[in-house]
């Protein structure tokens, strides 16, 4: 188990972030942000569709300390890697620059287009948040990116348009077509609530999640993925065609019996995309009615049986993320599910907290069995979305 100290963490990562600002410019900062990464409870691959989620902010933080710069010019250093961007204002777009400095640039150039400019600026960032675990590292940093870069441009935008500016950066910037889950839920999660967002008016309401004796453990089966490679970009294309056949706007308009009734003209593929999607809303809306009234216990067979659903239908799970999910269930875990895009990553397991490590003996062991790497074990609360640190 990873031990858990998130406050102690985030101080080193300001300080870090600061530290390392001062020694490679030779000033300190302008401000130092936080945006925190999230879990997603339930409710997936149903954004980009118009329906619901319920994701939660976790305690890993992309934390960037932020300078501007009058010469017009990005220059971006990552605390934990050597590599220095330095791109000229003038010549950010989509594309440019690559790797992760896509990120911040990305959102830079988003901004613009949404009339929030700086003339340029000095980063640093240090991330807690693992990459390609699932749990949205990129819509951390973009999120605490826009954040400051909204604050020091003299802008007091509203969140929902910070949010929206960042998945710009990262559909169009990075390139990975993205829904607004996450975005979302850095920029507007609460401590000790998840957000029941509503993707297509972006209405959202902060439902309660901690119940005393339940623990929510995430498991890094540290099979990474890449969500440009196309597979996140063809399920969202198959709900698209899904949803014309259907003569809906959006799947989010379908019920299980439109579904049922096109199952012929929908061919097996489709047919299994928008059942997943429609049986997903509905997972939500049980989630969030179960969690306002706190009956947990219902809570748990739901995330099971989205799991079934991502794993059957949606085909986005993977054998390592079968294997959590399946020795949670055997060690007792309440429920236990894929979190994210899948192809890799991250589940979440809901257990009683006197069953954690059993839950977690059980996990390894399973790993160990079938020689898969041995996965990473955190437990998580929610936290606060993103803000100002100093
Ligand atoms: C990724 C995307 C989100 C969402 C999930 C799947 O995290 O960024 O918008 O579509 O996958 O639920």
């Amino acid at each position: 188990m990873i031990s858990d100290a998130p406050d102690e963490r985030l101080r080193d990562q300001i300080r870090r972030a600061a530290a390392v600002f001062e020694d490679r410019t030779g000033r300190r900062p302008d401000g130092v942000w936080a945006a925190p990464g999230r879990v997603n409870l339930v409710g997936e691959h149903t954004d980009y569709n118009d329906g619901f989620v319920l994701p939660f902010a976790i305690d890993r933080h992309a934390v960037v300390a932020i300078g501007l710069a009058r010469d017009r010019r990005l220059r971006l250093w990552s605390a934990q890697e050597e590599t220095t961007v330095d791109v000229a204002a003038e010549d950010v777009r989509p594309g440019m620059p690559g790797g992760w400095g896509a990120y911040p640039a990305g959102v830079f150039w988003a901004l613009a287009r949404a009339g929030i400019e700086v003339p340029g600026f000095d980063l640093v960032v240090d991330g807690s948040v693992p990459i390609g675990s699932g749990v949205s590292s990129s819509a951390a940093l973009e999120c605490a990116v826009g954040l400051g870069l909204a604050e020091l441009a003299g802008s007091a935008p509203d969140r929902v348009e910070l949010a929206l500016v960042a998945q710009r950066a990262e559909v169009e910037a990075v390139g990975m077509p993205c829904g607004v889950m996450d975005q979302m839920a850095s920029m507007l999660c609460r401590a000790g609530h998840g957000l029941f967002l509503d993707a297509r008016d972006l209405s959202f309401e902060h439902i309660p999640l901690e119940a005393p004796g339940l623990s929510m453990l995430v498991v890094d089966t540290r099979v990474a993925r890449r969500l440009t490679d196309g597979r996140y970009a063809e399920r969202r294309a198959e709900c698209e065609s899904a949803a014309e056949i259907l003569r809906v706007p959006a799947l989010r308009d379908a019920s299980a019996a439109d579904v049922d009734g096109a199952r012929e003209a929908l061919g097996p593929i489709r047919y299994r995309r928008a059942r997943h999607v429609v049986s997903e809303n509905a997972r939500v809306l049980a989630v969030v009615d179960a969690a306002r009234a706190g009956r947990w216990d219902e809570i748990g067979p739901v995330l099971s049986a989205s799991h079934a659903s991502l794993r059957d239908d949606f085909e986005v799970s993977s054998p390592e993320l079968d294997a959590v999910v399946d020795a949670a269930q055997a060690a007792g875990a309440l429920g236990a599910r894929m979190t994210g895009a899948g192809f890799g990553g991250s589940a979440l397991v809901l257990a009683r907290a006197s069953t954690v490590e059993d839950v977690v003996r059980e996990i390894e062991t399973g790993f160990g069995r079938r020689g898969f790497e041995r996965p990473t074990t955190a437990e998580v609360r929610p936290v606060d979305g993103a803000r100002r640190v100093r």
